[in-house]
């Protein structure tokens, strides 16, 4: 069956916004949205035109028909489940399987996608060569360091967040007596944040953990792990809350958490985010999981420095809950037959869209991200998406800073600045932006005080979603 039609069986007289071809994205619908209907959300777009990203796990061999169709057409972030995972790509050492991986990474350039790699450094689903291997110190840091630069080596400048390391603390704070902390010490997670940043420089470089999404006494030790790495200057770009929550149970210091992180001067990502509830589950537990999917998406659009949420897995067809947690399941955003559930609908709200017909997209979109923060400079990307039907040819964005800001140095764009008052023209060779399509430019600035990302911003006179 296309996905069209099952959109129909889904969404009744609802017309879809836009068409899967091929695997790939159209922007355009195949059927105008009927008078007074809305028309289909597509998250990725939605996300988009909010700042943020929405992505999900996916399995590298299901990356085809109607769940191919589905996690490029809703999707901008993927994360390979299982498939870069130490086990899977290096079983005896020096000896690489990397076909599960290049499938996720090649299926996300095909579809414009971000890669979220996970992971370089877990104590689960290594091989037995390194969880049973006997190490002094030296000689494992070696191999982790090996290991490190060989997969990020890979894919350098091709992923754009990577889980470094994944669930390094006990439930109390303290640390996990995994292998790399039994042999090499507290001193591992450095290491390999360095080695890291020194086999892919660009990439965006995260701890990751489960059970801290609320403020607790395993996020607080995240926090002061965070907190000492910065200290030491050690390259720590980002803080992954996975976010395995349970119907009813999503912590409600989850926005307090993500705050006092960005406040730290990382990023923070939710990375694998699935609410599960007993089986078979009644409607009215489908519409609280709308509810608290739309609650999680909300908690990051409200801190600027929360750079998306990815699903673990989208359809029930593909989570690892049941499997785990028996007489659980129902954790994702689609039923197992590929139909968005209320939850779908919960993250597609949160994200603007309403069923009241209105386009929550308007005609421009700004995505504006400080990529490194230092004590008075900073370097910022801007994207613009043309989110309206017409092409732009020629184009000057305007914003004014929260905070005294200057731009010192710009590129893919002229940018001046008078008072606080910016203006970024296209560079010419960038000057056209087709519907749909985005120009990107960047530039350095100094700050002091404070760095506040600014919040409004006009195209060519009309403002934009930010
Ligand atoms: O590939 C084999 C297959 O050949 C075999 O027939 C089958 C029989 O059990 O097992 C398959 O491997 C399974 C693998 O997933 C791929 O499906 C493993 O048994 C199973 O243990 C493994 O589970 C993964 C789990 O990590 C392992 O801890 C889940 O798919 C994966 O979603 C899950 O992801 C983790 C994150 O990486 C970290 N955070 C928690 C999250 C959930 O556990």
């Amino acid at each position: 069956m296309k996905l069209q039609s099952l959109r129909r069986t889904a969404l009744g007289t609802l017309a879809a916004a836009s068409l899967v071809i091929g695997g790939a994205v159209s922007g355009h619908a195949a059927d105008s949205p009927q008078p007074g209907a809305a028309a289909e959300p597509v998250l990725r777009d939605l996300a988009a035109a909010k700042g943020i990203y929405y992505g999900t796990a996916v399995t590298a061999s299901k990356l085809n028909g109607t769940y191919g169709a589905v996690v490029g057409e809703q999707f901008d972030s993927i994360t390979p489940g299982n498939e870069m995972k130490w086990e899977s790509v290096e079983p005896t050492r020096g000896s690489y399987n990397w076909s599960g991986a290049d499938a996720v990474v090649d299926y996300a350039e095909a579809h414009g996608q971000k890669v979220r790699g996970h992971t370089l450094v877990w104590h689960s689903q290594l091989p037995g060569w390194v969880s049973n291997g006997s190490w002094t110190a030296d000689s494992l840091r070696t191999v982790m360091n090996d290991h490190i630069a060989a997969e990020a080596g890979r894919y350098k400048g091709r992923i754009d967040h990577w889980d470094v390391v994944n669930e390094p603390f006990n439930e109390d704070g303290t640390r996990r007596q995994s292998v790399f902390q039994t042999a090499i010490g507290d001193s591992y997670i450095a290491d390999a944040l360095r080695a890291a940043r020194a086999a892919d420089p660009t990439a965006k470089l995260y701890v990751n953990d489960y059970n801290v999404e609320g403020i607790n006494a395993k996020s607080t030790a995240l926090y002061n792990l965070v907190k000492s790495l910065k200290e030491q200057g050690v390259p720590i770009d980002g803080v992954g809350l996975q976010a395995h929550l349970i119907l009813g149970q999503v912590p409600s210091t989850l926005q307090a958490n993500i705050q006092r992180f960005a406040d730290l001067g990382v990023d923070v990502a939710i990375t694998e985010l699935d609410i599960r509830m007993t089986v078979p589950p009644t409607s009215a537990q489908l519409t609280q999981q709308k509810a608290e999917y739309k609650a999680v998406t909300n908690a990051c659009l409200a801190v600027a420095r929360c750079e998306g949420v990815t699903v673990w897995g989208f359809t029930d067809s593909d989570s690892w809950i049941p499997d785990v947690f028996e007489g659980y399941g129902a954790a994702t955003p689609y039923d197992e037959n590929f139909q968005p559930k209320p939850a779908y609908y919960g993250i597609a709200e949160a994200l603007g869209w309403s069923d009241g017909g209105t386009n929550p997209t308007g005609a421009c979109a700004v995505t504006y991200t400080v990529q490194n923060q230092w004590n008075s400079g900073f370097t910022a990307q801007v994207t613009v998406k043309n989110t309206s039907t017409a092409a732009v040819n020629g184009w000057k964005l305007a914003w004014s800073w929260p905070a005294g800001q200057r731009v010192t140095q710009a590129w893919n764009a002229t940018v001046t600045q008078s008072g606080t008052a910016v203006t970024a023209a296209d560079a010419g060779y960038n000057a056209a932006i087709a519907p749909g399509a985005t120009a990107t430019f960047g530039f350095n600035g100094s700050w002091s005080g404070g760095n506040t990302a600014p919040t409004a911003f006009a195209l060519n006179g009309t403002t934009c979603t930010a």
